[in-house]
C-alpha cells in the first residue's frame, strides 16, 4: 500500500527522499508528501495526486536544506485522497511529523479522546492521531523513540509508522506491526523504507525488522527494541539485485520490461534446484522429506494473480504428487472453518510477502498447527518469517502494479514443489519426474519464443481498444489462465472482462454472447484430446451466436482454424506447463490495449502494489 522513506546522513534529505519515493510510487499514488528537519525547524510539503505534483510544489517553494527527512506516497484508507489527508501529519505545535502505512483500528476512540483533551485534528486520517498522541507523551520529557513505543502499545491494527521531531535533526524513528519496514545500512547514512527499492541506489546492505519493533535511526548507527524498550535481535542481509533492476532500462513502462524479463525470471527460479543427477533439491525449503511424506492434504491460500497461480498448482499437485489440494482466497480462508491438522500443508503464495490477507490466513493456519510453506519473491518480507519453510521465486523486483513475471515464477515454484513431493513420496516414477524437469528447463526458451511473436497480439489489442467487454474462456489449467487474462484487462484497461470455465458456458454465461463480442479462448494441447475437442465445440457454439473468436492454441493445431477469427499460436508444451506460454499473450494484450486507451499501465487507478491492509 503506502510507500515510506526515511533518511539521515550527509546528503540533501529532500533529494534522497524524493528519489526513494519515485521508486516506491508503485505502492500507492493518491498523494505524496515529505517532512524535513533543519535548524530546529520542521517543514512539510504535500500534494494530492501523483508524485509529480509534489515535485512541482517543491520546485515552486524551495525546501530547506537539511540532512534528515522522510517521505510518503499514499494509498488512501481513511479520508479522500486530497492535500489535507496527504501525509505527513503533524501535532498541534507542528513539531512532530508522522507518516504511516496500514490501518489503526482503534483510531476513532483515540481521536475522540484527543478531541476531548483539546487537540484540533486537521485531517480525516487515522494517522494524525499518532502525531497528537506523540505530542502528549513528549510533554512528559521523554525522547521520541520512547514516546513512539508508548504510543504503539496503545494502537490496534496494522501499522508502519515513521516520525521526526523539529528539535532533533539527527534522529528518525520507526515502528512496525504487521506492515513492512526495512532498514538500509549505509556508510555515514542510514535509511528506512517500505522496501529496499527506495535505497538500493545507495546501499545493498539491509536489516529486517521483526514484528512490534521500534528502530532509532542515526547517521552513525541503528538501534532496535521491542515495544517495551528491550533490545531486539535483528537480521542483516545483502540484497541480491542492484539499482538497474529497479529502473525501466529503456522501456516505456516497468510492465513492458517485466513481461520481457520472463524468460530470465523463469530460468533464475529453476537455477540451483536441479541436481547433477537430474533430481530436484529444495533443501532451502526447510521442510523435511519426512514431514512431506506425512502430509495428507494441501491447502493453498493467496490473493489476485497469486491465487490464479494457486489454482494452477492444484492440477499439478493432484496429478504429480497425488495429494488432495484445495485452493482458497486468502481473504476468505479464516472466515470459514477450514479443517486443518498437523498433517495439512498450507502453501501461501505471495509475490510481496506482505499481503495482509495472506499473512492472516497463515497465522490462522498456524493456530490449527498446520505446516506452513511460503512461495515469495521478496527476501526480508514478512511471509517467509511466518512460515516453516519458503521457496523463493527469483523474478527480481516487480515494480509495475500488475503482476506478470512474478506469476510465471510462481508457476515454476509450484511445479517444483509438486514434482519434489512426487519425488519424495514416490507417486511418480523417477524417470517421469526427471522427464518433466527436463521439459521445465526448456520453458525459458519457449516463453522467449512467445515474446518474439507478439506483434499481431499488440495489433489486435489496439483494434479492440473501443470495445466495452471481453470474455475469456478456458478449461482445466486454461481456466485459471482465462481468469488471469480477465484480471489483467480489468485492472489495466478498466474494461469489463470476465474469465469462465468453458464447460460452464451453457449454464448461464452464454447469454452474454452477442454479435461481435470478443471472446478469447485458451485451447489445451491436442494431446489432451477429449478436453481439446470439447473446447473446440465451445468455440463453435459461441461463434454460432456471433462472438468474435480469438483463439490461443498450440502451433500446428489446425483443428481450430475454421472457427478462429484470430489465431494466436504458442509453442507446444505439456498441458500442465501450458499456462507458462498461454498467459504471456494475455499480458501483452492487456498491456497494449490499456496503453492504446492512454492509461498508465504501471500505476492503474485505485490500485497499489502490495495490499498491506485487509
Ligand atoms: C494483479 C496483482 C494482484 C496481486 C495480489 C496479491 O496483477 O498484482 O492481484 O497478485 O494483490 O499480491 P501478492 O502476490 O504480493 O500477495
Amino acid at each position: 500500500m503506502c510507500g515510506i522513506v526515511g533518511y539521515v546522513g550527509s546528503k540533501q534529505a529532500v533529494e534522497v527522499v524524493m528519489e526513494g519515493l519515485a521508486r516506491l510510487e508503485y505502492r500507492g499514488y493518491d498523494s505524496a508528501g515529505v517532512a524535513l528537519v533543519s535548524d530546529g525547524e520542521l517543514s512539510t510539503a504535500k500534494r494530492a495526486g501523483k508524485l509529480v505534483n509534489l515535485r512541482n510544489l517543491l520546485e515552486e517553494e524551495a525546501p530547506p536544506a537539511g540532512t534528515l527527512g522522510m517521505g510518503h506516497t499514499r494509498w488512501a484508507t481513511h479520508g479522500p485522497p486530497n492535500d489535507r489527508n496527504a501525509h505527513p501529519h503533524t501535532d498541534c505545535s507542528g513539531s512532530v511529523a508522522v507518516i504511516h502505512n496500514g490501518i489503526i483500528e482503534n483510531f476513532a476512540t483515540l481521536r475522540a479522546e484527543l478531541e476531548e483533551r483539546g487537540h484540533g485534528l486537521a485531517s480525516d486520517t487515522d494517522t494524525e492521531t499518532v502525531a497528537h498522541l506523540l505530542e502528549e507523551e513528549l510533554k512528559g520529557g521523554i525522547g521520541l523513540a520512547e514516546a513512539l513505543r508508548r504510543v504503539c502499545r496503545r494502537l490496534e491494527g496494522a501499522f508502519t509508522l515513521v516520525a521526526v521531531h523539529a528539535s532533533d535533526p539527527e534522529l528518525v524513528v520507526g515502528a512496525r506491526r504487521n506492515s513492512p519496514l526495512v532498514v538500509g545500512l549505509g556508510d555515514g547514512e542510514n535509511f528506512l523504507a517500505s522496501d529496499v527499492a527506495a535505497f538500493i541506489a545507495h546501499t545493498r546492505n539491509a536489516m529486517e525488522l521483526g514484528q512490534d519493533q521500534v528502530v532509532e535511526l542515526r547517521r552513525d548507527g541503528v538501534t532496535v527494541t521491542d515495544f517495551d524498550g528491550k533490545p531486539a535481535e535483528v537480521k542483516e542481509y545483502h540484497v541480491d539485485w542492484d539499482v538497474s533492476a529497479a529502473e525501466k532500462g529503456g522501456y516505456d513502462y516497468f510492465m513492458l520490461k517485466e513481461i520481457a524479463e520472463q524468460p530470465r525470471a523463469v530460468a533464475d527460479t529453476l537455477l540451483g534446484r536441479i541436481g547433477a543427477d537430474g533430481r530436484l533439491t529444495l533443501d532451502e525449503m526447510r521442510i523435511t522429506d519426512q514431514e512431506l511424506r506425512e502430509v495428507d492434504k494441501i491447502i493453498i491460500v493467496a490473493c489476485g494473480t497469486s491465487y490464479h497461480a494457486g489454482l494452477i498448482a492444484k492440477y499439478a499437485i493432484e496429478h504429480w504428487a497425488g495429494l488432495p489440494c484445495e485452493v482458497e482466497l486468502a481473504s476468505e480462508f479464516r472466515y470459514r472453518d477450514p479443517i486443518l491438522s498437523r498433517t495439512t500443508l498450507v502453501i501461501a503464495i505471495s509475490q510481496s510477502g506482505e499481503t495482509m490477507d495472506a499473512l492472516m490466513a497463515v497465522r490462522h493456519a498456524r493456530e490449527q498447527r498446520a505446516k506452513l510453506l511460503g512461495i515469495c519473491n521478496v527476501n526480508g518480507s514478512t511471509l517467509p518469517r511466518e512460515c516453516d519453510g519458503v521457496l523463493y521465486t527469483h523474478a527480481g523486483p516487480e515494480i509495475a502494479v500488475a503482476s506478470t513475471k512474478a506469476f510465471l515464477t510462481q508457476l515454476v515454484a509450484v511445479y517444483l514443489i509438486a514434482l519434489y513431493i512426487a519425488q519424495v513420496r514416490g507417486t511418480k516414477w523417477g524417470d517421469e519426474v526427471f522427464a518433466m524437469i527436463q521439459l521445465l528447463e526448456r520453458m525459458p526458451e519457449k516463453v522467449e519464443k512467445v515474446l518474439e511473436t507478439m506483434e499481431p497480439v499488440r495489433a489486435l489489442a489496439r483494434s479492440l481498444a473501443d470495445e466495452r467487454s471481453v470474455l475469456f474462456l478456458g478449461r482445466h489449467v486454461g481456466f485459471p489462465v482465462a481468469l488471469e487474462g480477465a484480471l489483467k484487462l480489468k485492472e489495466l484497461a478498466y474494461m469489463h472482462a470476465e474469465g469462465f470455465a468453458a464447460g460452464e458456458l451453457k449454464h448461464g454465461p452464454i447469454a452474454l454472447i452477442e454479435e461481435g463480442l470478443p471472446v478469447i479462448v485458451v485451447v489445451p494441447p491436442r494431446a489432451r484430446d477429449v478436453l481439446h475437442d470439447k473446447i473446440v465445440s465451445n468455440i463453435q457454439e459461441i461463434r454460432a451466436r456471433g462472438a468474435r473468436t480469438i483463439v490461443i492454441a498450440e502451433e500446428g493445431d489446425h483443428s481450430v482454424d475454421p472457427y478462429a477469427d484470430t489465431l494466436i499460436s504458442v509453442p507446444a508444451v505439456p498441458t500442465l506447463l501450458q499456462p507458462l506460454v498461454t498467459t504471456v499473450p494475455l499480458q501483452v494484450f492487456a498491456c497494449e490495449l490499456a496503453t492504446a486507451k492512454g492509461h498508465d499501465v504501471d500505476q492503474p487507478r485505485n490500485l497499489a502494489k502490495s495490499v498491506t491492509v485487509e
